[in-house]
């Protein structure tokens, strides 16, 4: 059934911010309906309002949903206006409007004991087979492991876990993950064909990875790895505002400008007191499958330098392996089916970062955050 977006404005309408309707406080994105039903929108705030409006959003949803032939609806709080813009426009009428409460908590994904974010500063260098094998080695130690591809423009998990379809809707609102190699999978990619998921942009890819994470049936996780998009923009910050994350573990190739990146990755993280569970050095040494000759094509001990300089842990190298990427297109991880050093690789990075949340590492009050 056809939704009608005018249905949706009225719908929104009688929800109020300081007693102005939503539509005409001019904080509202476009509203996004798919062809599933599902509805999507965000509202421009202030970074401080978001524990004061939460209460807002969950009736704009409660509201979309009311309308006939909405499958879903999801309402962002988005707060990624660039830092000296001026703020969002405050209601025209009414009174004061609600005042902020304070830093905003990240709000716990009910049942997710610890979510971890793949990160890198540069593009490439391996967070999405990384985060892959190292959520396929969680899960084979006994462990409830999810992973959300957080990459809305380039999603990689349905290739590396060899999965298609799409997901199915439980109680009209909740996507069920799609499940390989002992893990629960979410990705835009299940939902969106390569050329849709181009377009996303600002608060949509808010509202989108906001709801990849939260109107999932994730069921009960030990642990929920989120595979990042490369870069320190907006999908890594709103993943450290909205998200408790537990931790960062920050990917780097060994080369010098890869490792500038890293740090850069580790500060933008270290800057909304997002703790860094370590850092990983992928496509470490070479070994030639015909001579076993090792090389270090890159150099090596970069990031491991890097690490120590940066004061925070090391978890391992990964070795560059023909086999990694053959097995990673095929959608085999390495890790599920090689008992080899390169499945090993990924593992022991696995049992250190699982080491250091059993740890504690992460566990810490929510963030407070910093907009410079
Ligand atoms: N250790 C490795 N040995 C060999 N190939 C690798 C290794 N790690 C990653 N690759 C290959 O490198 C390419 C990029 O890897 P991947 O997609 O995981 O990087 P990424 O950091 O997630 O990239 P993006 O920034 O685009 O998201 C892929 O073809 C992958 O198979
Ligand atoms: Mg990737």
């Amino acid at each position: 059934m056809a939704i009608d977006e005018n249905a949706v404005r009225r719908a929104l309408g009688a929800v109020t911010l300081g007693g102005t309707p939503l539509p005409a406080t001019g904080r509202l994105s476009a509203i996004a309906i798919d062809p599933a039903g599902r509805v999507s929108l965000s509202v421009a705030i202030e970074p401080a309002e978001a524990g004061a409006l939460e209460p807002l959003r969950k009736a704009a949803e409660e509201a979309v949903r009311a309308v006939p032939g909405v499958t879903g609806a999801f309402v962002s709080l988005t707060a990624d206006r660039p830092a000296g813009a001026a703020p969002p426009p405050r209601p025209a009428t009414g009174g004061p409007g609600p005042r902020p409460a304070g830093p905003p908590r990240p709000q716990a994904v009910p049942g997710i004991r610890s979510i971890v974010a793949v990160a890198s500063g540069k593009g490439g260098v391996g967070k999405s087979t990384l985060a892959c094998n190292i959520a396929v080695a969680l899960a084979r130690s006994g462990l409830r492991v999810g992973l959300l591809d957080a990459d809305i423009y380039g999603p990689s998990a349905p290739k590396l876990f060899g999965l298609s379809g799409k997901p199915n809707l439980r109680d009209g609102r909740l996507l069920e993950p799609l499940e390989a190699h002992g893990v629960k999978v979410m990705s835009i990619g299940f939902l969106v064909d390569e050329s849709s998921a181009m377009i996303w942009r600002g608060p949509m890819v808010t509202s989108a990875l906001t709801q990849l994470l939260r109107e999932v049936a994730w069921g009960e996780l030990d642990i929920l790895i989120v595979d990042m998009p490369p870069g320190t923009g907006d999908a890594q910050l709103t993943m450290a505002q909205t998200v408790p994350l537990a931790g960062a573990v920050i990917v780097s190739t060994p080369q010098d400008l890869a490792l500038i990146d890293a740090r850069r990755g580790v500060a933008m993280f270290q800057k909304v007191e997002v703790p860094i569970l370590g850092i990983v050095e992928n496509m470490s040494s070479f070994a030639c499958p015909c001579c076993g000759t090792v090389s270090d094509v890159f150099g090596k001990g970069g990031a491991r330098r890097e690490a120590e300089v940066l004061g925070v842990p090391f978890l391992g190298e990964v070795p560059l392996a023909i086999g990694i990427r053959e097995l990673s297109d095929a959608g085999r991880p390495v890790v599920a089916f090689g008992e080899g050093p390169q499945a090993e690789a990924f593992a022991a990075v696995a049992a250190g970062l699982s080491a250091r949340l059993a740890a504690g590492a992460g566990s810490r009050p929510g963030p407070r955050i910093v907009i410079e």
